[in-house]
């Protein structure tokens, strides 16, 4: 079958399209044949070496949906082209937080959905929304659940919520502000791109402030937002992460869970005269998987930025190398 391999580790010009064996399922797990995959930013940090314990060759890609078509020994609880979309974490059993032990990913180290198929264990997959194409479906796991995570499970929204959410344009942006939306919060967004502000605005969007224009962008947001916003959503990092702290509302729950721009100086004089929660969150648990699944039988609908061939992975992986993209690039595999 065909799968997108990582050979070294020089950016998306790393990646090929190989022909390797087809996965078998073992005790308890099954083979899914994949129709849509997806990338998220850590794709193409794994490209570039940013990554810890990279194993080379690698298939990629963590985000898939398809159709299962083997079962192994012992699994009953989901049958032979049942249409499915992967929770691509393995071993965060039941719980509120992830101890790390015993716990992995598909698309390192674990060979990912960037193929024709792949094998995961049974409880992985999940009956794919109806409503959702094979693309939708694909844009929804590591991205959907993290910001799932982020704003409700970590962030507790409230519909009286002022949410900030910075660099709206990145797959877990756009699922934090179709989420702050349908909880009928109010929205402020950043981004450095006017086209992507526009976007975020015809989703619902309250305030958008162009942070590459406006170095006092942060001034901006307290401005619009009576005092600073009750929740920060925020993945950037860097000096972005500062000046949420320097803005948000005494009170206010500050949600970190990722950090783009890398590491930050921070004044604790922001955190504890203004008593703010910070909030440290990744992906989530099966129990934030299913209620995240939930939300998209609701009318909810993914964004899907762009949809390219199997063969063309490497464009794909450019165009977020390059920040381009609003909402999910997906790969159609079939
Ligand atoms: N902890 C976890 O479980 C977890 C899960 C998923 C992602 N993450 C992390 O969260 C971050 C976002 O992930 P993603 O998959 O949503 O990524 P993505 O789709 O590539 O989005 C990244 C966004 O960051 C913003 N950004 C601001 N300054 C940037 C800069 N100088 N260079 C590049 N982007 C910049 C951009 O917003 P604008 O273009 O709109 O300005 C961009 O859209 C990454 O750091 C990722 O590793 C963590």
């Amino acid at each position: 079958m065909k799968a997108v391999r990582l050979h070294e580790t020089a950016g998306p010009a790393s990646l090929r399209v190989d022909d390797v064996p087809r996965p078998e399922p073992g005790p308890g797990q099954v083979v899914v044949d994949i129709a849509c995959a997806a990338f998220n930013r850590r794709d193409v940090y794994i490209t570039q070496g940013l990554y810890p314990n990279i194993e080379l060759p690698r298939t990629l890609g963590s985000d898939g949906a398809g159709a299962v078509a083997a079962i192994g020994e012992g699994v009953t609880s989901i049958a032979v082209g049942t249409p499915v979309v992967i929770d691509p974490q393995i071993g965060w059993t039941e719980g509120g937080f992830h101890t790390g032990r015993g716990a992995s990913i598909l698309g390192m180290p674990l060979d990912g959905t960037f193929a024709e198929a792949v094998v995961v264990p049974a409880e992985n997959c999940y009956q794919r929304p109806a409503a959702l194409s094979d693309a939708e479906a694909a844009a929804l796991p590591l991205a959907g659940l993290t910001a799932y995570r982020a704003v409700f499970t970590r962030g507790r929204i409230t519909k009286d919520d002022v949410v900030l959410i910075t660099g709206v344009g990145g797959g877990v942006q756009t699922f934090a502000l179709l989420y702050a939306r349908h909880a009928g919060a109010r929205t402020i967004v950043t981004s450095r791109s006017d086209e992507k502000l526009e976007r975020a605005k015809s989703l619902g969007a309250g305030v958008a402030i162009n942070a590459r224009t406006s170095a006092a962008w942060h001034k901006e947001v307290r401005a619009a937002s009576d005092g600073g916003p009750t929740l920060v959503i925020d993945s950037t990092g860097g000096d972005v992460l500062a000046k949420c702290l320097e803005v948000a509302r005494p009170g206010a729950r500050v949600v970190v869970y990722g950090g783009t721009l890398g590491d930050a100086t921070i004044r604790p004089y922001s955190i504890f005269w203004k008593q703010l929660d910070v909030l440290g969150t990744s992906m989530g648990s099966p129990a934030d998987f299913r209620e995240m699944l939930a939300l998209f039988e609701t009318g909810l609908r993914p964004v899907v930025d762009r949809i390219y061939p199997l063969e063309a992975c490497r464009e794909a992986a450019e165009r977020l190398l390059a920040a381009e993209q609003f909402g999910k690039v997906v790969l159609a595999i079939r």
